[in-house]
């Protein structure tokens, strides 16, 4: 009873946790925070730690921290790499929500990495509640996805999606409100990020940081030929030199940068569709393939897999939105999707 005196009062969140940008939504208000999931800490001379920002501002500094500083994103590869870290910044973006509104014991909706352990799962849960919620709830991200995505997941029919985010790739085959098949791998948007670090060095002998490499994917990136190739420059350190100096660099070169991590991400999806039950493979058949994430956005990438697997191939509305509206809409339902969101 006085759960549920609570619950009048109080204004339930939504969060996408994720390895790359957390986002936190307000049940009945939408989206009120999209941050990248970076934390910068600062270090006193005993070695204290404290948090300096966190965000957008902590993303800036990322690369060119003095000393004293470190910024540090505390999932990577879809794990979580720094607990303690996590915990702070699931607080202060829960925090962050409730000074807004002012909330009163929230229900919270936490959105995952998929292939979070146990522990991880645990410790999350744990985080949020220290902030104050009421009740936490966690569910999985292709899940998440699907619903965001718009796909009727709680009918009988088989729907597929394809989660493309930092740290994971995710892939889930959706029917009657559960996920039926499923698999993550590591391939996504920072280990592409990675390739072209690795490309640029080897064939340019140029250095040059993760956030140059991703500006790089996202300015030129392209899964497949365009009809004008683009064109930039970039600026970094030349290997054998020493000296700062700057190259042109077309999409033609990211492509090839890019190239099998696309084949990775393929190669996975191709393993899931062979896995697909025979009553569910005709539905996605008709229905295609839906691509969230941000790494939806990659030029090209929609009719690169659909070349490739010969199914239709659709990005989700807003890709880099689909896992916190998904988790949102969870939210809605708490009572319904039982199935989906589940306490442990
Ligand atoms: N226009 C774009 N083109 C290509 N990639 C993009 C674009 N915009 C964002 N990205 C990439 O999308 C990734 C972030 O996507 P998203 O926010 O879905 O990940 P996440 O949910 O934080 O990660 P995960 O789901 O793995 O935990 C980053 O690697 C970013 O570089
Ligand atoms: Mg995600």
């Amino acid at each position: 009873m006085f759960k549920r005196v609570l619950g009048m009062f109080s204004n339930d969140l939504a969060i996408d946790l994720g390895t790359a940008n957390t986002l936190v939504l307000v049940k009945g208000q939408g989206i009120c925070i999209n941050e990248p999931s970076v934390v910068a800490m600062q270090y006193d001379k005993h070695g204290q730690q404290r948090i300096l920002a966190v965000g957008q501002e902590a993303k800036k500094m990322v690369g060119k921290t003095p000393g004293n500083i470190k910024a540090i994103r505390p999932m990577k590869d879809g794990v979580i790499a720094d607990f303690e870290v996590t915990e702070m910044m699931i607080r202060y973006f829960i925090e962050k929500a409730h000074k807004r509104k002012g909330f009163f014991s929230p229900r919270i909706i936490i959105c995952v990495p998929y292939g979070l352990t146990q522990v991880e799962r645990r410790a999350v849960k744990d985080s949020a509640e220290n902030a104050g919620a009421r009740y936490v709830y966690l569910i999985e991200e292709p899940m998440a996805a699907a619903i965001g995505a718009g796909l009727p997941v709680k009918d009988p029919n088989g729907n597929l999606v394809v989660d493309i985010g930092g740290g994971t790739t995710e892939i889930g085959v959706t029917s009657l409100g559960g996920l039926v098949q499923s698999k993550s791998i590591r391939i996504a948007g920072d280990s592409i990020d990675q390739a072209i670090v690795d490309y640029v060095k080897k064939n340019f002998n140029l250095l040059i940081g993760d956030r140059i490499a991703e500006e790089l994917k996202i300015e030129i990136g392209t899964a497949i030929p365009l009809e004008e190739e683009l064109v930039t420059t970039v600026r970094g350190r030349d290997q054998i030199e020493g000296s700062l100096t700057s190259i042109e660099i077309t999409s033609e070169h990211i492509r090839a940068a890019i190239q099998d991590s696309l084949d990775g991400i393929v190669n996975a999806l191709e393993d899931v569709l062979e896995l697909i039950p025979p009553e569910l493979a005709g539905d996605i058949v008709e229905n295609g393939i839906v691509l969230t994430g941000g790494g939806a956005l990659i030029r090209g990438l929609d009719k690169y897999i659909s070349d490739i697997v010969k199914l239709p191939v659709y990005i989700a509305e807003d890709p880099l939105l689909a896992v916190a509206k998904g988790t949102g809409i969870a939210l809605d339902e708490l009572d319904v999707l039982q199935q989906t969101a589940y306490e442990d």
